[in-house]
């Protein structure tokens, strides 16, 4: 590690004066939770996905949630989703009593196979009623195919867009689609999220349900001046998952970084995608053009090294670099595992990219020195526990 370099740590936040400054007008404003700056963000956003609606909520695992609830799942359905990913995707299934189905992913990749979706859907009679998509560090999944398939089967689509910064819907896009501003996302507010969508009737239904199931905004009764303003009804039991105005403020400065921050994330991806092109003891990320890159995924290659996966993350994290693995597949996780008796062979593909894949920091405040000691970090243990059969005797 370089003398000047403790530690890099995994993900940092890329804040500045104009965050601190937002968030501090909103807490002078005295009006601080959801109110005139979260609709701000959500117009914007609105306009910039050229969506008819942009809904702020508090997490994207609480915008899964709306999501289904939205589109009227029923306890029992069925909802095809992958194995890889966090676990919020498939927890919110269980919250509306439904049943996830998962599907393996790609054969060389991380996101859910469209090919695998068809197989899944068949192996369930066809009783599938929504598909949940991840697109894993930001790379898109052949939504070309999944749409279609979706469409022709009358399988309603939320899209986990948690990976994802809001940019222009597709026309003929009729998912629904849910964004992340947690701390490590490529835009932050901390804790924050965004559903958008051109479904008039689900989101309708989740902008009653995303605060208490109450027929008015708690902005819209307060700022009102006409008799019986305070009034209101309850006309479902609904959840507290609105988006506060302190985060709204922090999240339209970091909107208007977004590309910025997206071509930093690009160039680095480039320069580790460059660096590593000559080991042939790691695989370099796949990345489709649109790719945000939020995440920066390598493999290793074991028939090249003599080290574990585990044993070169804990050789980087002992050098100071901060290391993630994304992800630990769902059907390896306890719950998952004993609620639906599933077995780690039941998805290659999701437990091969587990054993072999770390994810490396890849953020827009990454400095060229803490990106050259990085990429000199895992070069040097690659050499270092390459597998020579011949020198070993093997
Ligand atoms: C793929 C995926 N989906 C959903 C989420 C949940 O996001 P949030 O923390 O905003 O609820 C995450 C968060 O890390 C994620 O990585």
């Amino acid at each position: 590690m370089n003398q000047n370099i403790n530690f890099i740590p995994f993900a940092r936040p890329s804040f500045s004066k104009e965050e601190e400054e937002a968030a501090a007008n909103v807490i002078k404003s005295s009006w601080i939770t959801t109110g005139a700056v979260t609709a701000e963000f959500e117009k914007k956003i609105t306009e910039l996905a050229q969506a008819r609606y942009a809904m702020g909520v508090n997490s994207a695992t609480s915008g899964l949630h709306l999501a289904l609830e939205g589109l009227g799942i029923q306890r029992g359905d069925s909802i095809l989703t992958t194995p890889y990913t966090f676990t919020s995707t498939a927890e919110v299934i269980r919250y509306m009593g439904a049943h996830p189905v998962f599907s393996d992913i790609e054969e060389d990749g991380f996101n859910i196979s469209p090919e695998q979706i068809e197989k899944t859907f068949q192996t369930n009679s066809g009783k599938i009623s929504a598909i949940i998509p991840v697109h894993v560090g930001g790379n898109l999944c052949e939504m070309e195919k999944i749409r279609p398939f979706a469409k022709n089967n009358n399988i309603s689509i939320v899209e986990d867009c948690a990976h994802l910064q809001p940019e222009p819907l597709l026309e003929d896009n009729e998912s629904i689609l849910v964004y992340s501003f947690y701390a490590t996302k490529c835009i932050t507010t901390g804790e924050g999220g965004m559903i958008v969508t051109n479904n008039d009737k689900a989101a309708k239904r989740i902008k009653t349900m995303r605060f208490h199931g109450i027929d008015r905004e708690a902005w819209d009764r307060y700022r009102s001046k006409t008799t019986n303003s305070w009034e209101y009804d309850v006309v479902a039991p609904g959840f507290k998952y609105n988006l506060p105005d302190i985060l709204s403020a922090i999240g339209l400065v970091q909107l208007d970084k977004a590309d910025e921050m997206l071509q930093k994330r690009r160039q680095i991806a480039k320069t580790y995608d460059e660096s590593f092109s000559d080991c042939d003891f790691i695989k370099i990320p796949p990345a489709n053009e649109k790719s945000s890159r939020h995440l920066y995924i390598l493999r290793i290659v074991p028939e090249k090294l003599s080290i574990t996966r585990d044993e070169f993350v804990n050789i980087l994290m002992d050098s100071g670099i901060g290391i993630s693995v994304h992800y630990k597949p769902l059907h390896l996780m306890s719950y998952y595992k004993n609620k639906y008796g599933l077995k780690p062979e039941d998805y290659p593909n999701s437990l091969e990219r587990f054993q072999q894949s770390f994810s490396l920091p890849i953020y827009p405040d990454l400095t060229e020195e803490e990106i050259s000691v990085i990429i000199r970090t895992v070069k040097m243990t690659g050499e270092k526990f390459r597998r020579f059969p011949d020198a070993r005797g093997i």
